[in-house]
């Protein structure tokens, strides 16, 4: 039997970066794309050292307590609330994330989110599709200004501030709330202008959720903070589904409280609110903010190098630090 360790990759993505377990691990990885159950997911930790595990991957406390060998989740996102962060360390797991590889283009999407659900672009390409186009009307699918308007920015890690700095070039005023204020020079750099909370529901045109999902940011955005945003504004969620409340969301849209919103994650992804892919004023995505092929290809790098770090293996093994 081989003495190397093994590990599990629990989808089959970009091979030539994959290979790059090769030398060191017994690797196994996944034939299919398919959602991975919690019995599947147990199955698979149980005999392996490390695994490479993806977004829709709930790591939970079940599976770590039968996982004996296990000693490093790379996990292959910079969001980490599939895993159970407490059950592994309680166990001694090491976990890995991808922060950095994917800010800009994330921040990218953000933008292109904003402004197709400002603009309508979605919603008037389904229209014109359906073949509703037969004459040019000067009030067709009025929308919202992005140029100076103002954009509110709820959570300014690396991401928020990444869509901070494109704003510039839209002449937006930026306003950003965060559980700590950034340092003076930071929001130089960014222009933007920290607010209270409340503040930033109540001031933003277009209000945009970079946050981490947490038990504590669990429905942050909900019927009382949907009801202080101005009539007409537009909300864009990049984060995490169970940040916003999405059966408020859809009551506030479908009264016109706030013009449109659009949507990379969901609360139960990949379902739906049915409410909300009823609603023509919601943009919809399929929580692609990082997939440009770049960076999905340098997530999955850095993924890989991190269980390489992570379960002691590279070619830097065992050597002493300098
Ligand atoms: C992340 O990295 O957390 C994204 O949501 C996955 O694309």
């Amino acid at each position: 039997m081989s003495a190397r360790p093994r590990v599990w990759v629990t989808q089959p993505v970009f091979g030539d970066v994959l290979a790059r377990l090769d030398p060191y691990f017994d690797v196994r990885v996944e034939p299919t794309v398919a959602p991975r159950g919690a019995g599947e997911l147990r199955e698979g930790l149980r005999d392996v050292d490390g695994a490479l595990v993806f977004i829709p991957d709930r790591i939970d406390a079940a599976a770590i307590a039968q996982a004996s060998r296990l000693r490093a989740i790379a996990n292959v996102g910079v969001g980490y609330n599939n895993l159970d962060i407490a059950a592994l360390t309680a166990a001694g797991v090491l976990a890995t994330n991808t922060p950095d590889v994917l800010t800009e283009t994330t921040a990218d999407f953000a933008w292109a989110l904003l402004l197709a659900t400002a603009r309508r672009v979605t919603e008037a390409e389904r229209w014109l599709r359906e073949g509703q186009w037969t004459t040019w009307s000067f009030e067709l699918m009025l929308g919202r200004d992005i140029h100076a308007s103002t954009l509110g920015i709820l959570g300014m890690g690396r991401i928020g501030r990444a869509i901070a700095r494109r704003a510039r070039g839209f002449g937006m005023r930026v306003l950003y709330h965060n559980r700590s204020r950034l340092p003076p020079e930071v929001e130089r750099e960014c222009a933007a202008t920290f607010v209270a909370r409340n503040e930033l529901f109540a001031h933003s045109d277009h209000l945009v959720l970079v946050l981490p999902y947490s038990p504590q940011t669990h429905h942050a955005v909900g019927a009382a903070e949907l009801g202080r945003m101005k009539p007409g504004a537009t909300l864009v969620n990049i984060a995490r589904g169970g940040i916003v409340d999405d059966a408020a969301l859809a009551d506030a849209l479908a009264a016109g409280r706030i013009a449109a919103a659009g949507l990379d994650v969901y609360e139960n992804e990949p379902a739906v609110h049915p409410r909300l892919l009823a609603l023509r004023n919601v943009v919809l995505t399929p929580h692609i903010a990082s997939a440009s092929e770049a960076t999905r290809r340098a997530m999955v790098a850095l993924a890989v190098d991190n269980l390489v770090a992570a379960l002691g293996a590279g070619p830097h093994a065992g050597r002493p630090p300098n």
